[in-house]
């Protein structure tokens, strides 16, 4: 078995890559600008380019027309400055001819309308059309650069998502469904709770995708419906990877994830924990909206290396920064430049969170089109003095010296379960409160403490292993299947802390209610039964009383009936007062505790320092701080790197008690230190 602290390198490269998205088919009437881009690619420490993206039109102009010259000459020339490319497949976006001869790969919308050929992310993901071609394209490109010794890793087409409502999506969604439910229209009509509103289907061919234009009602079909887009799409995906598995078998493979701004919660459209399954390293798309004004740099922060937990956790390794902006974006509300400092701390935040690069969308600002404003490693000055370039070639300076982190872990003993099924089905569901449910949100605010004390978390997903963990938290898991509660059980059994909360173990996996009240394991693990849920309006408060403290108490209630647990908190109001409102329980070797309430922040940071201390948490290496400083680690058998970061406008005293040095300088640091505002120190302490 592999030790928690054995170096995983994702690919071959024992180094950071820095670089990004490479768009040279934009420009190959100009060679004078293909040549600069090279000779800029040192001056800027960039080592790696994501090429190809959507060079599909460049690489096949008509139907069976190929031109590789270009890409070939581009491959050598980052070669020859000893750069590595990751090489994409081009389906993200598709020639007009393509569309024009092939009308069913357009994407037909919810609403039953074909769209028109432009645009991008835009194809069916069934038709077979599509997939042919596709996987002809791949097929030349492994042929032509498989061997090439600058390719690096395939990135597979281009953030993969939505949903197509054709005909052969509508008959692939049908045959899905015959798989799911054993050909049996009696269990999709249970499971279904097709009676509801006369939806008894009796015939496969009267079962629709979801559509704007009649609201079908069934929550089951709508949830069964985004499995099935997750899982069309993974198979889209096979589909490209068919020929690079047979003729590059050792070049590893991604295709790149995306977050829901502006509170980067994870991408709704696809379930990434099925889709983990099949990419041998995770890449995503990182686009936090900095410098915004309302919330502090601090709270952003946090939310960041939430995120990235999740990312990171869903495959138990490193994982790549494949895109972000080394200034602005151009899709923001309000597009603001990344201040000084900036790019530098937000890049290394990355890389303290688990990444093994710092990749940009895009190296060369685009001329025109839509994409001509967003910031890029090279501007339309062309200027390796402009601010931007400057600070980017230092990000890449630091990452030079960063090599030895490559491929480092970051072992966690906490756990935030999250889960993107329990994300769908709870957006859909009609009750609670349509502008609080938020839940992503609460996992963040569960994670905060952790955050604000350095403590280590991986943020899972249900499938995945309980067992590494000494505690598990649970926030709003409105569905869970029977399998899942049997696994929550088993791990407080065994001596795990479990904690729950408010809207928690309501449906199964088919979204239907549990009858008969709380599941009986859960009822057994918390030694509790909820009895009801109040959902108050937004502006509502009422308060309960924990350890002689009182705490704000805001949307959601649980009114609880206590069995064999013990009363931690109790409500101070409203028809419930001084009933619990937080409890807790010994299950057999473990503790579970049930939070009923939503609670302010400060009742998480009470609450769970208590945890803290009594299952020994800590951070891996102790700095003290104050306030909006992030102390993250990742470590390896005899080293912790320690990344100190400044996420405050002002300066902040930091304390190293033991010494360490520091990987930029070499100096050796132990005391106080005074950061400036933005300020990042990397140091490593060799056990
Ligand atoms: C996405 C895409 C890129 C580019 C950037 C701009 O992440 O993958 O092609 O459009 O956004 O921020
Ligand atoms: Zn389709």
């Amino acid at each position: 078995m592999m030790s928690k602290l054995e170096k995983t390198h994702v690919t071959e490269a024992k180094f950071m890559l820095h670089g990004g998205d490479y768009n040279p088919d934009q420009w190959l009437d100009r060679p004078d600008i293909l040549a600069d881009d090279i000779k800029l690619m040192k001056l800027s420490h960039t080592n790696t380019f994501s090429v190809g993206i959507f060079a599909w039109s460049a690489l096949e102009p008509e139907e069976g027309v190929y031109q590789f010259e270009w890409l070939d000459d581009i491959f050598e020339q980052i070669h020859s400055i000893g750069g590595r490319v990751i090489l994409a497949t081009p389906s993200g976006a598709r020639p007009a001819w393509l569309s024009q001869t092939y009308p069913e790969v357009l994407r037909v919308n919810a609403s039953r309308v074909k769209q028109l050929h432009g645009g991008r992310h835009n194809h069916c993901i069934t038709s077979n059309a599509y997939r042919e071609k596709t996987r002809h394209i791949n097929r030349l490109l492994a042929e032509r650069y498989g061997n090439h010794p600058a390719l690096l890793m395939w990135h597979i087409s281009n953030e993969y998502g939505g949903d197509c409502h054709c005909e052969q999506c509508q008959h692939a969604f049908r045959e899905w469904l015959k798989s799911k439910y054993d050909n049996s229209l009696k269990t999709l009509n249970h499971a279904w709770w097709t009676p509801f509103w006369s939806h008894t289907f009796n015939d496969w061919s009267q079962i629709e995708s979801p559509s704007p234009i009649g609201e079908n009602g069934l929550h089951g079909l709508n949830l069964d419906w985004r499995r099935f887009v997750t899982d069309q799409t993974i198979s889209f995906y096979e589909n490209e990877i068919i020929p690079l598995k047979e003729l590059t078998p050792d070049i590893p493979i991604t295709t790149n994830f995306m977050a829901d701004t502006p509170d980067l919660i994870p991408y709704q459209g696809l379930d990434y924990s099925k889709f983990a399954k099949h990419v041998d390293v995770i890449s995503w798309d990182a686009y936090p909206v900095w410098h915004n004004d309302w919330e502090s740099t601090a709270d952003l922060a946090m939310k960041v290396g939430f995120i990235n937990d999740l990312y990171r956790s869903l495959k138990q390794q490193p994982f790549l920064l494949m895109e972000c902006t080394p200034s602005a974006v151009n899709w923001h509300n309000v597009n603001k430049a990344k201040r000084p400092g900036m790019n530098l701390l937000s890049s290394m935040q990355m890389i303290a969170h688990g990444s093994d690069s710092v990749l940009y969308f895009q190296y060369r600002k685009s001329r025109g089109s839509s994409e001509k404003l967003h910031g890029a490693v090279v501007d339309h000055d062309n200027s390796p003095k402009n601010r931007v370039f400057q600070e980017v070639a230092k990000v890449g300076e630091t990452l030079e010296r960063l090599s030895e982190v490559v491929g480092t872990k970051r072992p966690a003993e906490t756990a935030i379960l999250y889960d993107w099924e329990n994300h769908w089905a709870l957006e859909d569901a009609q009750g609670f409160a349509k502008a609080t449910k938020r839940y992503p949100q609460t996992l963040q605010q569960h994670y905060r403490t952790f955050w604000e004390h350095d403590i280590p978390v991986d943020v899972i997903t249900k499938e995945q292993d309980f067992s590494p963990y000494k505690l598990l938290i649970v926030p709003m898991l409105y569905l869970m299947s029977e399998g899942t509660i049997s696994r929550l059980k088993a791990f407080t059994a065994n001596g795990g802390t479990l904690v729950m909360t408010y809207i928690s173990g309501i449906v199964n996996e088919h979204d239907l209610t549990y009858t008969g009240g709380w599941h009986p394991d859960l009822q057994a693990i918390f030694g509790i039964e909820p009895l009801e849920t109040d959902t108050l309006y937004p502006k509502d408060r009422n308060a309960v009383s924990y350890r002689s403290q009182t705490y704000e108490m805001r949307d959601y209630a649980t009114v609880i009936d206590v069995k064999t647990a013990s009363a931690e908190a109790v409500y101070q109001e409203d028809f419930y007062a001084r009933t619990p409102a937080v409890t807790s329980h010994q299950y057999q070797q473990g503790k579970a505790y049930f939070i009923g309430a939503r609670l302010e922040d400060q009742f998480h940071r009470d609450f769970y320092k208590g945890l803290i201390t009594d299952l020994s948490l800590s951070p891996v290496f102790l700095v003290r701080h104050g306030k909006g400083v992030s102390v993250q680690a990742r470590q390896d058998q005899d080293h912790d790197y320690i990344f100190v970061m400044n996420f405050t406008e002002e300066k902040q005293l930091v304390t190293f008690d033991q010494s360490v040095k520091d990987m930029m300088t070499g100096d050796i640091l132990s005391g106080d230190l005074t950061m400036e505002k933005y300020e990042v120190r990397i140091v490593v302490n060799t056990h």
